[in-house]
């Protein structure tokens, strides 16, 4: 598939080819500073038909960032690698933020089933975008999994399906006093179930509580709600958390989930950022592929 193909091209090939190239710009410029002020060059000729002038503009500018880190460093009375270093890790974590904005918006525009099948060709590429995902989450004054966990923290003895769970918290905090089934793509962390959630390893009718927490990316919500509804007791609670810019129309949306058999209860906004659903499961499902379902992909800013 060429998609996944695509990811496999891979951020470790990108990472070590750009270490190199810093390192062998910084080697270069040192030794070329260390020569002009030893041997100092005459003015550079003027623009040549071969095309040379763009190089040497180049290699003007890469000289000129060299000459301004060596600058700060004397400045600052530290080695210049030490700054060689921190320029490094700037430029890698702008390529580990583009890394993680490039498999975030794979996962909002594939199947679960495409979604899994990257992971398993590219198994680096699931902590990549899980590094990516946590840094997003630690800016975030509220992080919805939390608010879902304080939901839930007043009852006891509950069978909870975290479907999409990331981290595991639900399972983390409320393991000890309920059964909490934890599943995500790939199994990270200890009891974690890997697997794709329109297909989870649970009999029907068994879970309390179905949650969603800003793992509705795949295209095939429909189906991942339907599983909700199969693995549910009658009653039992299902709760979405959601961006709320994925929604064109909130409406429409809480209609296709009824339409799949759900009765609404609540629903909040969080800081007009994410949205938290409740529903019940109230009956059967009538529409297996309502209109309405459809979530726009959330899409970070570069920073
Ligand atoms: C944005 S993260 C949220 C993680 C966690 N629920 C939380 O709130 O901290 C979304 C998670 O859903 C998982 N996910 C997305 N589609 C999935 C699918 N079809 N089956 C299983 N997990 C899926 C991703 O791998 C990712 O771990």
């Amino acid at each position: 598939m060429g998609s996944t193909l695509d990811v496999k091209g891979g951020a470790r090939k990108e990472k070590r080819k750009l270490r190199n190239l810093v390192r062998r710009k910084a080697l270069k410029e040192s030794r070329k500073s260390k020569l002009a002020t030893e041997h100092p060059l005459p003015d550079a000729p003027g623009p040549s038909a071969d095309g040379s002038t763009k190089k040497k503009k180049k290699n003007r500018g890469k000289k000129k960032m060299f000459l301004k880190l060596e600058a700060k460093a004397q400045e600052m009375g530290v080695p210049v690698e030490n700054l060689i270093e921190k320029k490094e890790d700037s430029m890698l974590k702008r390529l580990e933020g583009g890394r993680f904005r490039y498999l975030n918006e794979k996962l909002y525009t594939m199947t679960g089933e495409e979604a899994k099948q990257m992971f398993e060709e590219d198994p680096e590429a699931f902590d990549q975008y899980h590094s990516g995902y946590r840094d997003q989450a630690k800016r975030w004054p509220l992080n919805p999994v939390n608010v879902i966990i304080q939901q839930l923290r007043t009852k006891a003895d509950l069978v909870i399906a975290d479907m999409g769970c990331g981290d595991a918290k639900i399972a983390e905090v409320l393991g000890a006093h309920n059964t909490v089934h934890s599943f995500d793509l790939v199994a990270k962390k200890p009891g974690v179930v890997a697997c794709e959630m329109s297909h989870v390893p649970l009999e029907k009718d068994t879970c309390d509580v179905v949650v969603f927490c800003l793992s509705l990316m795949g295209t095939n919500v429909n189906e991942y709600l339907r599983e909700a509804h199969r693995i549910l007791k009658m009653g039992g609670d299902l709760r979405i958390a959601e961006v709320c810019s994925r929604f064109d129309n909130v409406r429409a949306f809480m209609r296709a989930v009824s339409h799949m058999g759900f009765e609404f209860k609540t629903s909040k906004t969080m800081q007009d950022y994410f949205v938290l659903f409740h529903f019940k499961k109230a009956g059967k499902v009538e529409h297996k592929r309502p209109s309405g379902l459809t979530l726009k992909p959330c899409l970070y800013k570069k920073r």
